[in-house]
Protein backbone atom coordinates (compact mmCIF):
# COMPACT_ATOMS: atom_id res chain seq x y z
CA UNK A 1 0.00 0.00 0.00
CA UNK A 2 1.47 3.76 -1.00
CA UNK A 3 1.96 6.31 2.11
CA UNK A 4 0.60 9.43 0.59
CA UNK A 5 3.14 11.46 2.49
CA UNK A 6 6.53 10.57 3.03
CA UNK A 7 9.56 12.81 5.14
CA UNK A 8 13.05 12.80 5.28
CA UNK A 9 14.75 13.69 8.39
CA UNK A 10 18.04 13.57 10.04
CA UNK A 11 20.45 13.99 7.01
CA UNK A 12 23.70 15.40 7.68
CA UNK A 13 23.79 17.26 4.02
CA UNK A 14 20.27 17.60 2.29
CA UNK A 15 22.04 18.01 -1.40
CA UNK A 16 19.15 19.91 -3.06
CA UNK A 17 20.92 21.14 -6.25
CA UNK A 18 18.35 24.23 -5.77
CA UNK A 19 18.95 27.10 -7.72
CA UNK A 20 18.09 28.27 -11.51
CA UNK A 21 15.26 26.74 -13.89
CA UNK A 22 18.20 26.00 -16.26
CA UNK A 23 21.55 24.18 -16.65
CA UNK A 24 23.98 25.32 -14.28
CA UNK A 25 27.36 26.91 -15.98
CA UNK A 26 30.67 28.01 -14.69
CA UNK A 27 30.74 28.75 -11.20
CA UNK A 28 27.49 28.10 -10.24
CA UNK A 29 28.30 24.01 -10.76
CA UNK A 30 30.42 24.56 -7.49
CA UNK A 31 27.03 25.62 -5.85
CA UNK A 32 24.81 22.43 -4.80
CA UNK A 33 22.89 24.70 -2.37
CA UNK A 34 23.39 21.80 0.56
CA UNK A 35 20.66 22.24 4.02
CA UNK A 36 22.86 20.64 6.67
CA UNK A 37 20.92 18.73 9.11
CA UNK A 38 18.47 18.97 6.73
CA UNK A 39 14.72 17.31 5.72
CA UNK A 40 12.54 16.69 3.12
CA UNK A 41 8.52 16.18 2.60
CA UNK A 42 7.13 14.67 -0.19
CA UNK A 43 3.47 13.79 -1.26
CA UNK A 44 2.81 11.26 -3.56
CA UNK A 45 5.79 10.85 -5.15
CA UNK A 46 6.28 14.53 -5.34
CA UNK A 47 8.36 16.93 -3.56
CA UNK A 48 6.55 19.55 -1.57
CA UNK A 49 9.10 21.02 0.79
CA UNK A 50 12.97 20.64 1.74
CA UNK A 51 14.54 22.31 4.59
CA UNK A 52 15.26 22.68 8.08
CA UNK A 53 14.73 19.76 10.25
CA UNK A 54 12.79 21.59 12.48
CA UNK A 55 10.80 23.24 10.14
CA UNK A 56 9.83 20.02 8.17
CA UNK A 57 9.02 18.16 11.72
CA UNK A 58 5.89 20.76 12.05
CA UNK A 59 4.66 18.96 8.54
CA UNK A 60 5.06 14.96 10.00
CA UNK A 61 1.32 13.45 10.41
CA UNK A 62 -0.12 10.43 11.62
CA UNK A 63 -0.47 9.14 8.16
CA UNK A 64 2.98 10.44 7.00
CA UNK A 65 6.01 7.85 6.68
CA UNK A 66 9.22 8.83 8.38
CA UNK A 67 12.52 7.95 7.46
CA UNK A 68 15.19 8.52 9.36
CA UNK A 69 18.96 9.22 6.95
CA UNK A 70 20.75 7.91 10.01
CA UNK A 71 23.02 11.59 9.67
CA UNK A 72 23.84 10.37 5.83
CA UNK A 73 24.65 12.57 2.92
CA UNK A 74 20.83 12.31 0.91
CA UNK A 75 21.31 13.55 -2.92
CA UNK A 76 19.29 12.96 -6.22
CA UNK A 77 19.15 9.94 -7.51
CA UNK A 78 21.94 10.36 -10.47
CA UNK A 79 20.40 10.83 -14.21
CA UNK A 80 23.06 9.03 -16.75
CA UNK A 81 22.55 11.04 -19.91
CA UNK A 82 24.40 8.48 -22.31
CA UNK A 83 24.37 4.53 -22.14
CA UNK A 84 23.72 1.68 -24.52
CA UNK A 85 22.44 -0.83 -21.88
CA UNK A 86 20.46 -3.48 -24.35
CA UNK A 87 22.71 -6.07 -25.19
CA UNK A 88 23.11 -9.61 -26.04
CA UNK A 89 26.22 -11.32 -24.40
CA UNK A 90 29.39 -9.50 -23.40
CA UNK A 91 32.99 -8.92 -24.74
CA UNK A 92 34.91 -9.74 -21.73
CA UNK A 93 37.12 -11.87 -24.37
CA UNK A 94 38.03 -8.34 -26.07
CA UNK A 95 38.77 -7.16 -22.30
CA UNK A 96 41.34 -9.92 -22.03
CA UNK A 97 42.71 -8.77 -25.52
CA UNK A 98 43.18 -5.32 -24.65
CA UNK A 99 44.97 -6.52 -21.39
CA UNK A 100 47.17 -8.56 -23.97
CA UNK A 101 47.95 -4.83 -25.83
CA UNK A 102 45.87 -4.64 -28.43
CA UNK A 103 43.77 -1.66 -29.00
CA UNK A 104 40.12 -0.59 -28.79
CA UNK A 105 40.34 -0.21 -32.85
CA UNK A 106 42.43 -2.71 -33.69
CA UNK A 107 39.48 -5.07 -32.33
CA UNK A 108 36.92 -3.42 -33.86
CA UNK A 109 38.48 -3.24 -37.34
CA UNK A 110 39.29 -7.05 -37.29
CA UNK A 111 35.87 -7.62 -36.88
CA UNK A 112 35.23 -7.44 -33.26
CA UNK A 113 34.23 -4.05 -31.15
CA UNK A 114 30.27 -2.90 -31.93
CA UNK A 115 30.23 -5.27 -34.64
CA UNK A 116 30.08 -8.43 -32.41
CA UNK A 117 27.47 -7.00 -29.93
CA UNK A 118 25.48 -6.15 -33.38
CA UNK A 119 25.70 -10.11 -34.05
CA UNK A 120 24.39 -11.15 -30.68
CA UNK A 121 21.74 -9.01 -30.16
CA UNK A 122 20.49 -9.66 -33.63
CA UNK A 123 20.04 -13.36 -32.84
CA UNK A 124 18.33 -12.65 -29.70
CA UNK A 125 14.79 -12.36 -28.91
CA UNK A 126 12.86 -9.86 -27.53
CA UNK A 127 12.14 -11.29 -24.39
CA UNK A 128 15.85 -12.68 -24.68
CA UNK A 129 16.85 -8.78 -24.07
CA UNK A 130 14.62 -7.65 -21.70
CA UNK A 131 15.70 -10.41 -19.48
CA UNK A 132 19.16 -9.97 -19.90
CA UNK A 133 18.71 -6.20 -19.36
CA UNK A 134 16.92 -6.14 -16.59
CA UNK A 135 20.45 -7.53 -14.40
CA UNK A 136 21.86 -4.19 -15.69
CA UNK A 137 18.96 -1.92 -14.47
CA UNK A 138 19.60 -3.29 -10.97
CA UNK A 139 22.98 -2.52 -11.00
CA UNK A 140 22.13 1.13 -12.04
CA UNK A 141 19.91 1.61 -9.23
CA UNK A 142 22.08 -0.63 -6.78
CA UNK A 143 24.62 2.46 -7.41
CA UNK A 144 22.70 5.29 -7.07
CA UNK A 145 21.03 5.93 -10.59
CA UNK A 146 17.33 6.43 -11.23
CA UNK A 147 17.31 7.76 -14.49
CA UNK A 148 18.86 7.06 -17.64
CA UNK A 149 18.78 7.74 -21.58
CA UNK A 150 19.00 4.51 -23.21
CA UNK A 151 20.48 3.97 -26.58
CA UNK A 152 19.58 1.39 -29.52
CA UNK A 153 22.28 0.62 -32.22
CA UNK A 154 23.26 -3.01 -31.58
CA UNK A 155 20.06 -3.86 -33.84
CA UNK A 156 21.46 -2.11 -37.25
CA UNK A 157 18.33 -3.20 -38.89
CA UNK A 158 15.08 -2.01 -39.45
CA UNK A 159 13.38 -4.88 -37.14
CA UNK A 160 16.36 -5.15 -34.80
CA UNK A 161 16.36 -1.63 -33.98
CA UNK A 162 12.46 -1.67 -33.38
CA UNK A 163 13.54 -4.60 -31.16
CA UNK A 164 15.78 -2.83 -29.11
CA UNK A 165 13.64 0.23 -28.80
CA UNK A 166 10.42 -1.68 -27.40
CA UNK A 167 12.59 -3.50 -25.34
CA UNK A 168 13.71 -0.06 -23.90
CA UNK A 169 10.01 1.10 -23.71
CA UNK A 170 9.40 -2.33 -21.86
CA UNK A 171 12.42 -2.07 -19.13
CA UNK A 172 11.21 1.71 -18.26
CA UNK A 173 7.13 0.72 -18.17
CA UNK A 174 7.57 -2.45 -15.91
CA UNK A 175 10.91 -1.44 -13.54
CA UNK A 176 11.74 1.57 -11.17
CA UNK A 177 14.32 3.33 -13.28
CA UNK A 178 13.27 5.73 -15.71
CA UNK A 179 14.48 5.64 -19.11
CA UNK A 180 14.44 7.96 -21.90
CA UNK A 181 15.11 6.07 -25.59
CA UNK A 182 17.41 7.28 -27.93
CA UNK A 183 17.40 6.05 -31.44
CA UNK A 184 21.16 5.22 -33.01
CA UNK A 185 20.82 2.92 -36.00
CA UNK A 186 23.70 4.95 -37.02
CA UNK A 187 26.46 3.42 -34.45
CA UNK A 188 28.13 1.94 -36.98
CA UNK A 189 27.77 0.64 -40.86
CA UNK A 190 26.55 -2.95 -40.74
CA UNK A 191 28.85 -5.78 -42.84
CA UNK A 192 25.96 -6.58 -45.51
CA UNK A 193 26.44 -2.45 -46.69
CA UNK A 194 30.37 -2.41 -46.33
CA UNK A 195 30.46 -1.70 -49.92
CA UNK A 196 27.53 0.33 -50.13
CA UNK A 197 27.31 3.23 -47.64
CA UNK A 198 25.08 5.11 -49.34
CA UNK A 199 22.56 2.72 -49.16
CA UNK A 200 22.66 2.14 -45.40
CA UNK A 201 21.74 6.09 -44.89
CA UNK A 202 19.57 5.97 -47.16
CA UNK A 203 17.75 3.15 -44.94
CA UNK A 204 18.08 4.81 -41.48
CA UNK A 205 16.60 8.04 -43.36
CA UNK A 206 13.97 6.85 -44.88
CA UNK A 207 12.31 3.64 -43.05
CA UNK A 208 14.30 3.41 -39.75
CA UNK A 209 13.57 7.58 -38.29
CA UNK A 210 10.00 7.82 -40.28
CA UNK A 211 9.32 4.23 -38.69
CA UNK A 212 10.82 5.41 -34.94
CA UNK A 213 9.08 8.59 -34.99
CA UNK A 214 5.46 7.20 -35.75
CA UNK A 215 5.57 4.52 -33.54
CA UNK A 216 6.72 6.96 -31.04
CA UNK A 217 9.90 5.39 -29.80
CA UNK A 218 12.43 7.69 -29.14
CA UNK A 219 12.66 10.95 -27.64
CA UNK A 220 16.44 11.67 -29.24
CA UNK A 221 18.50 10.39 -32.41
CA UNK A 222 22.30 9.86 -32.07
CA UNK A 223 24.97 9.23 -34.76
CA UNK A 224 28.48 7.77 -33.84
CA UNK A 225 30.59 10.88 -36.02
CA UNK A 226 33.70 8.79 -36.33
CA UNK A 227 36.28 7.58 -38.99
CA UNK A 228 35.42 4.10 -39.28
CA UNK A 229 31.20 4.67 -38.37
CA UNK A 230 30.08 7.69 -40.20
CA UNK A 231 31.52 10.82 -41.74
CA UNK A 232 30.19 14.57 -41.18
CA UNK A 233 28.11 14.17 -44.51
CA UNK A 234 26.18 11.03 -43.75
CA UNK A 235 25.83 12.11 -40.37
CA UNK A 236 24.54 15.31 -41.27
CA UNK A 237 21.33 13.51 -43.43
CA UNK A 238 20.85 11.29 -40.84
CA UNK A 239 20.35 14.32 -37.86
CA UNK A 240 18.73 16.31 -40.24
CA UNK A 241 16.16 13.79 -41.53
CA UNK A 242 15.95 12.88 -37.36
CA UNK A 243 15.31 16.68 -36.78
CA UNK A 244 12.56 16.75 -39.44
CA UNK A 245 10.46 13.98 -37.72
CA UNK A 246 10.45 15.70 -34.27
CA UNK A 247 13.76 13.70 -32.60
CA UNK A 248 15.73 15.95 -30.79
CA UNK A 249 19.48 15.16 -31.23
CA UNK A 250 22.28 14.26 -29.75
CA UNK A 251 26.06 13.14 -31.45
CA UNK A 252 28.94 11.06 -30.03
CA UNK A 253 31.70 13.18 -31.32
CA UNK A 254 35.31 13.45 -31.10
CA UNK A 255 36.02 10.78 -29.16
CA UNK A 256 39.36 8.84 -31.21
CA UNK A 257 40.10 11.12 -33.19
CA UNK A 258 38.85 14.85 -34.15
CA UNK A 259 35.90 13.50 -36.24
CA UNK A 260 34.18 17.31 -36.95
CA UNK A 261 31.48 16.31 -34.35
CA UNK A 262 31.35 19.16 -32.41
CA UNK A 263 31.37 21.88 -35.22
CA UNK A 264 27.80 19.49 -36.51
CA UNK A 265 26.22 19.57 -33.21
CA UNK A 266 26.27 23.16 -32.98
CA UNK A 267 25.55 23.79 -36.41
CA UNK A 268 22.23 21.34 -36.38
CA UNK A 269 21.55 22.52 -32.42
CA UNK A 270 21.76 19.20 -30.99
CA UNK A 271 21.30 18.79 -27.40
CA UNK A 272 24.91 16.96 -26.83
CA UNK A 273 27.59 16.55 -28.11
CA UNK A 274 29.10 13.20 -26.21
CA UNK A 275 32.73 12.06 -25.62
CA UNK A 276 35.01 15.26 -27.01
CA UNK A 277 38.35 13.21 -26.06
CA UNK A 278 39.48 15.09 -28.70
CA UNK A 279 38.03 18.57 -28.85
CA UNK A 280 39.53 21.37 -28.47
CA UNK A 281 39.52 25.53 -28.26
CA UNK A 282 37.82 25.72 -31.35
CA UNK A 283 35.43 22.72 -30.94
CA UNK A 284 34.80 24.62 -27.40
CA UNK A 285 33.83 27.46 -29.07
CA UNK A 286 31.62 25.99 -31.27
CA UNK A 287 29.40 24.08 -28.87
CA UNK A 288 29.44 27.30 -26.80
CA UNK A 289 27.85 29.21 -29.14
CA UNK A 290 25.01 27.18 -29.61
CA UNK A 291 24.46 25.77 -26.06
CA UNK A 292 25.38 22.77 -26.53
CA UNK A 293 26.27 20.55 -23.63
CA UNK A 294 29.31 18.46 -23.67
CA UNK A 295 28.06 15.11 -22.32
CA UNK A 296 31.87 13.62 -20.62
CA UNK A 297 32.43 10.12 -20.14
CA UNK A 298 35.46 9.59 -18.56
CA UNK A 299 34.86 6.14 -17.81
CA UNK A 300 35.26 5.07 -21.49
CA UNK A 301 38.61 6.75 -21.35
CA UNK A 302 40.11 4.84 -18.60
CA UNK A 303 38.04 0.95 -19.42
CA UNK A 304 39.71 0.75 -23.27
CA UNK A 305 42.82 1.48 -21.42
CA UNK A 306 43.59 5.44 -22.64
CA UNK A 307 44.86 8.31 -21.35
CA UNK A 308 43.29 10.82 -23.01
CA UNK A 309 40.46 12.36 -20.85
CA UNK A 310 38.12 15.40 -22.25
CA UNK A 311 39.17 19.32 -21.18
CA UNK A 312 36.64 19.47 -18.70
CA UNK A 313 38.26 22.46 -16.87
CA UNK A 314 38.05 24.53 -20.41
CA UNK A 315 34.88 23.51 -20.74
CA UNK A 316 33.59 24.44 -17.30
CA UNK A 317 35.60 27.78 -17.44
CA UNK A 318 34.02 28.40 -21.24
CA UNK A 319 30.98 28.43 -19.33
CA UNK A 320 29.28 25.18 -20.55
CA UNK A 321 27.03 23.06 -18.89
CA UNK A 322 28.79 19.72 -18.14
CA UNK A 323 27.30 16.36 -18.50
CA UNK A 324 28.82 13.64 -16.96
CA UNK A 325 27.58 9.93 -17.94
CA UNK A 326 28.76 6.40 -17.65
CA UNK A 327 28.30 5.34 -21.42
CA UNK A 328 27.79 1.90 -20.05
CA UNK A 329 27.83 -0.57 -22.94
CA UNK A 330 29.98 -4.06 -23.41
CA UNK A 331 32.96 -2.93 -25.27
CA UNK A 332 34.62 0.40 -24.24
CA UNK A 333 32.45 1.24 -20.78
CA UNK A 334 31.80 -1.97 -18.88
CA UNK A 335 30.22 -0.04 -15.87
CA UNK A 336 26.63 1.16 -14.68
CA UNK A 337 28.32 3.25 -11.37
CA UNK A 338 28.22 7.23 -11.47
CA UNK A 339 29.97 6.45 -7.87
CA UNK A 340 32.94 5.49 -9.99
CA UNK A 341 32.09 8.62 -13.21
CA UNK A 342 32.42 10.93 -10.15
CA UNK A 343 35.97 9.50 -8.81
CA UNK A 344 37.41 9.57 -12.16
CA UNK A 345 36.04 13.16 -12.60
CA UNK A 346 37.68 14.84 -9.93
CA UNK A 347 40.85 12.39 -10.30
CA UNK A 348 41.34 12.66 -13.97
CA UNK A 349 39.47 15.31 -15.15
CA UNK A 350 40.23 17.81 -12.58
CA UNK A 351 36.48 19.02 -11.95
CA UNK A 352 35.72 19.26 -7.73
CA UNK A 353 33.61 16.84 -6.21
CA UNK A 354 30.33 19.60 -6.30
CA UNK A 355 31.09 20.10 -10.11
CA UNK A 356 30.79 16.72 -10.59
CA UNK A 357 27.73 16.61 -8.99
CA UNK A 358 25.95 19.02 -10.79
CA UNK A 359 27.17 17.23 -14.08
CA UNK A 360 25.56 14.29 -12.73
CA UNK A 361 22.38 15.15 -11.66
CA UNK A 362 20.95 18.52 -12.50
CA UNK A 363 22.54 19.22 -15.70
CA UNK A 364 22.20 15.56 -17.32
CA UNK A 365 18.47 16.31 -15.94
CA UNK A 366 18.39 19.55 -18.35
CA UNK A 367 20.26 17.38 -21.39
CA UNK A 368 17.31 14.80 -21.08
CA UNK A 369 14.53 17.61 -21.33
CA UNK A 370 13.91 16.82 -17.72
CA UNK A 371 14.83 19.44 -15.78
CA UNK A 372 11.68 20.45 -14.63
CA UNK A 373 11.00 16.56 -12.94
CA UNK A 374 14.26 15.50 -11.55
CA UNK A 375 17.82 16.35 -10.67
CA UNK A 376 17.54 18.46 -7.83
CA UNK A 377 15.40 17.58 -4.96
CA UNK A 378 13.08 20.90 -4.87
CA UNK A 379 9.54 21.43 -4.35
CA UNK A 380 7.45 20.17 -7.48
CA UNK A 381 9.88 18.11 -8.25
CA UNK A 382 9.96 13.85 -8.12
CA UNK A 383 10.76 12.29 -5.31
CA UNK A 384 13.87 10.57 -7.00
CA UNK A 385 16.47 10.64 -3.94
CA UNK A 386 19.27 8.35 -2.37
CA UNK A 387 20.57 8.06 1.47
CA UNK A 388 24.74 7.37 1.05
CA UNK A 389 26.65 5.74 3.33
CA UNK A 390 29.07 8.81 4.32
CA UNK A 391 28.15 12.32 6.02
CA UNK A 392 29.64 14.61 3.65
CA UNK A 393 29.08 15.17 -0.53
CA UNK A 394 32.49 14.44 -1.11
CA UNK A 395 32.59 11.02 0.14
CA UNK A 396 30.63 8.95 -2.60
CA UNK A 397 33.94 10.21 -5.40
CA UNK A 398 36.66 10.14 -2.51
CA UNK A 399 36.00 6.89 -0.83
CA UNK A 400 36.36 4.98 -4.53
CA UNK A 401 35.00 1.09 -5.80
CA UNK A 402 32.27 1.13 -3.45
CA UNK A 403 28.86 0.99 -3.13
CA UNK A 404 27.43 4.15 -0.95
CA UNK A 405 23.97 3.58 -1.77
CA UNK A 406 21.81 2.48 1.47
CA UNK A 407 18.22 3.49 0.36
CA UNK A 408 17.56 4.46 -3.76
CA UNK A 409 13.69 5.51 -3.61
CA UNK A 410 12.13 6.99 -7.25
CA UNK A 411 8.88 8.31 -7.22
CA UNK A 412 8.88 8.12 -3.17
CA UNK A 413 9.27 4.37 -3.40
CA UNK A 414 11.82 2.30 -1.76
CA UNK A 415 13.36 0.09 -4.87
O1 LIG B 1 30.11 5.29 -26.82
N1 LIG B 1 31.46 5.22 -29.49
C1 LIG B 1 30.62 4.44 -29.88
N2 LIG B 1 29.86 3.67 -29.14
C2 LIG B 1 30.18 3.24 -27.85
C3 LIG B 1 30.92 1.96 -27.88
C4 LIG B 1 30.01 0.85 -28.00
C5 LIG B 1 30.68 -0.48 -28.04
O2 LIG B 1 31.91 -0.61 -28.04
O3 LIG B 1 29.89 -1.43 -28.07
C6 LIG B 1 30.82 4.33 -27.05
O4 LIG B 1 31.97 4.24 -26.61
FE1 LIG C 1 28.32 5.79 -26.40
Amino acid sequence: MKTESLAVINCSQLVTLAGPERPRAGAEMRDLAIIRDGAMFAREGWIVQTGARSEIEKLIGSDCEVIDAGNRVVMPGFVDAHTHPVFAGNRADEFEMRAAGKSYQQIAEAGGGIKSTVRKTRAASEDELFEASKRYREWFLRTGTTTIEAKSGYGLTLEDELKMLRVIHRLDAETALRYVPTFLGAHTVPDEFKDNRAAYVDLIVNEMIPQVAREGLAQFCDVFCERGAFDVDESRRILMAAKSHGLKLRVHADQLSLSGGSELAAELGAVTADHLEHAGETQISALKSASVQPALLPASVLLIGSQRYPNARAMIEAGLAVVLATDFNPGSSPTPSMLFVLTLASTQMKMSPAEAISAATINAAYSLGLGDQIGSLEAGKRADFVIHDCEDYREPGYFAGIEHPVAVYTGGRLV
